[in-house]
C-alpha cells in the first residue's frame, strides 16, 4: 500500500487527478470505479480542470445508493454521481451506472449490476472515502470480506454523518445498496482519499490496524495495488508518518 501524506486539499486535488489522467492517458484506465462523499470531489474537479477528449469516453460505476430515494432527489447518488462526475467529466450518461435504489427486486438489480461490471472488463480504478465507520462504499463493519453488490443496512453513526445532506436524519435512508467488498477489490487499482481528523482514526485502523471486518477500509492491506491519500489530519493517528513521507520522497523513478 502507499501512503501519500500532503499538505492541502488543494495538493490532493493536484496529485490525485494527475495519477488518474496519467493512466487514461496511456489507455490503462477505461472504466472508472467513483464513490460520492466529499471526498472524492476534489478529484473531480482537478479531473474537470484538466479534461482530456479520453477523460470523456471512460464507462463508470459507483460504489453504492440509498434505497428508496428517487434518482430525481438531490441527495440520491444517481443525482450526486450526475452533477460531481457526469457533467464535471463530461461522460455520456448512458456509459454511468449507478445501483437502482427503488427497484422492487433489490436482489435483481444488484446481480445484474455484477454483471454489468463483468460484461465492461472489470472496474481499472476504484475511487473511495472511508466513513467515521472504517466503512468503504457502504460496507459497515462486519460486511463479509466476500462480499457483493447488495442491500444492507445503515449504522446509526453513518445516518447521522450523512445527515448534513439532508434537512433532518430522519430523512436519511435506513438501507443501501452497495458493491460489496469482494466486488471492490477486485478493482486493478484502488485510490483512496481521506481528510481531516474526523477519519483520523479510522484510517489508522484501515493503514495500521489489524485486517478485520470490523474496519472494512482494513481490507485495502489485502489489494497488491493501492494507493491512500491523506491530509495531514486524517494520518495524524498514524504512527509510521516518517516512513511514509520517506517513501514518498524517495520514489522510483521507473
Ligand atoms: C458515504 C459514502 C462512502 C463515502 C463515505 C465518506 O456514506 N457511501 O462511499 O466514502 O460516506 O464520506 P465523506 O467523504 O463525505 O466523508
Amino acid at each position: 500500500m502507499q501512503v501519500v501524506i500532503l499538505n492541502s486539499e488543494e495538493e490532493i486535488r493536484a496529485y490525485a487527478s494527475e495519477h488518474i489522467l496519467a493512466r487514461v492517458e496511456t489507455g490503462a484506465l477505461s472504466v472508472l470505479g467513483v464513490a460520492t462523499g466529499s471526498s472524492p470531489l476534489p478529484i473531480y474537479e482537478g479531473i474537470e480542470q484538466r479534461w482530456t477528449p479520453a477523460v470523456g469516453s471512460l464507462t463508470a460505476f459507483a460504489l453504492d445508493e440509498y434505497v428508496g430515494l428517487q434518482p430525481s432527489h438531490p441527495e440520491s447518488y444517481h443525482a450526486v454521481i450526475d452533477r460531481e462526475v457526469t457533467q464535471r467529466l463530461k461522460l455520456d450518461p448512458k456509459k454511468v451506472h449507478v445501483p437502482d435504489g427503488t427497484a422492487a427486486n433489490v436482489d435483481e438489480v444488484c446481480e445484474h449490476y455484477e454483471d454489468l461490471i463483468k460484461e465492461a472488463g472489470g472496474i481499472d480504478l476504484q475511487i473511495l472515502g472511508i466513513g467515521a465507520t472504517g466503512h468503504i462504499g457502504f460496507n459497515e463493519p462486519t460486511s463479509s470480506f466476500a462480499s457483493r453488490t447488495r442491500i444492507k443496512t445503515l449504522t446509526p453513526q453513518t445516518r447521522r454523518d450523512n445527515a448534513r445532506f439532508f434537512n433532518s436524519i430522519e430523512e436519511v435512508p435506513r438501507h443501501c445498496l452497495t458493491q460489496g467488498l469482494g466486488t471492490i477489490m477486485e478493482a486493478r487499482e484502488l485510490l483512496l482519499v481521506a481528510m481531516g481528523t474526523t477519519k483520523a482514526e479510522a484510517v489508522a485502523q484501515a493503514i495500521e490496524g489489524p485486517l478485520t471486518s470490523m474496519c472494512p477500509g482494513s481490507l485495502l492491506q489485502m489489494h497488491p495495488r493501492a494507493t491512500v491519500i491523506l491530509d495531514r489530519q486524517a494520518a495524524s493517528h498514524l504512527k509510521l508518518v516518517d516512513y511514509y513521507n520517506y517513501v514518498f520522497n524517495n520514489r522510483p523513478t521507473k
